[in-house]
């Protein structure tokens, strides 16, 4: 088996990797970067799940440094019709240098990882979105110019991103406040490594709670991929929870507010929080473009973090 890395979730990475990875990141946002380290490589891209930003920023940042990117469905691949997740990781290991997954068990995806001989880097399951957490710390640094000792209020679901932004709070040392009603709480287990590490994150009920004097207000929809089902509970539960303008208003007066996309206007957010003066998602939608290219280019391209 040949030597490789994953990133399946943020502490995957040491702090100091992280702090370099976002410089690497930072370089091939400014055009700096004009190496190709992915020339001759492929990346296999599976999606079990719908994708706009993750499947076009992982394609075109694969093409950007000089690899190719290939899309595969469970409707496409013979996945899809039960061939076991650790043979297809086997046998993609001998025609690609990377494989990026978005599906819905995370196990799946650890599975994967552990038969496949090349980086797997996970693009979203029910319980990490990792690269858009990453993304996020990223915009941080461009519009706050600090991540450490800044306050993160997350309003609403305790989903994939929250537990992705429990991670970071851990490994990049802010403070994360997370506010979510009665029984959407983030996973048990991922709050417990990030109080193990030391991490500064609490669950609280109140919004108000949360944002108060927060550098970043960021929520996400109420009903997932895959749970889609429940919206109208779901939106019942979630009720009090929107993003809006008096919120932010309790928030730091530079505040910044994030959003994973897709955003549902009215529900989560309002729009005039989304599409206002404080709104940076969409150079947080391009800065999936510049971590991402970063991680293929450490994972799969020989660039060094150390
Ligand atoms: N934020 C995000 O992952 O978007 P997509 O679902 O469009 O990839
Ligand atoms: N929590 C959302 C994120 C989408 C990018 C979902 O899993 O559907």
């Amino acid at each position: 088996m040949r030597p490789h890395r994953d990133l399946l979730a943020i502490p995957d990475f040491t702090p100091a990797e992280l702090d370099r990875l976002c410089g690497l990141a930072e370089r091939m946002r400014s055009g700096a970067y004009a190496a190709r380290p992915l020339a001759g490589k492929s990346l296999a891209m599976i999606f079990a799940k719908s994708s706009t930003r993750t499947r076009v920023s992982f394609e075109a940042g694969t093409f950007q440094l000089g690899g190719q990117a290939l899309f595969l469905t469970p409707r496409d691949v013979q996945l899809g019709r039960g061939e076991p997740v650790a043979d297809t990781a086997r046998v993609l290991s001998r025609y690609v240098h990377g494989v990026m997954i978005r599906t819905y068990a995370h196990d799946e995806v650890e599975e994967f990882a552990r038969h496949a001989d090349v980086p797997v880097v996970n693009g979203l399951t029910d319980r990490q979105h990792p690269c858009q957490v990453l993304a996020d710390v990223l915009t941080m640094r461009q519009h706050l110019g600090r991540v450490a000792g800044t306050t993160v209020a997350w309003i609403g679901d305790g989903n994939n991103m929250a537990n992705s932004w429990v991670d970071a709070a851990a490994s990049f040392g802010f403070t994360l406040r997370l506010a979510c009603p009665a029984g959407y709480e983030p996973d048990p287990a991922t709050l417990g490594r990030a109080a193990v590490a030391g991490a500064d994150v609490r669950v609280v009920r109140d919004p108000y709670e949360a944002a108060t004097g927060a550098h970043v207000v960021t929520t996400d929809v109420w009903a997932s991929m895959g749970h889609e089902d429940e919206q109208e509970a779901r939106a019942a539960a979630f009720a009090g929870f929107c993003v809006d303008a008096a919120l932010m208003r309790a928030a730091d007066p530079q505040a910044i507010f994030l959003h994973c996309l897709p955003a549902h206007r009215g529900e989560e957010v309002t729009a005039d929080v989304l599409d206002g003066p404080r709104s940076r998602v969409w150079d947080e939608a391009e800065n999936r473009l510049h971590i991402q290219k970063a991680i293929m280019a450490v994972l799969m391209g020989g660039e060094s973090l150390a």
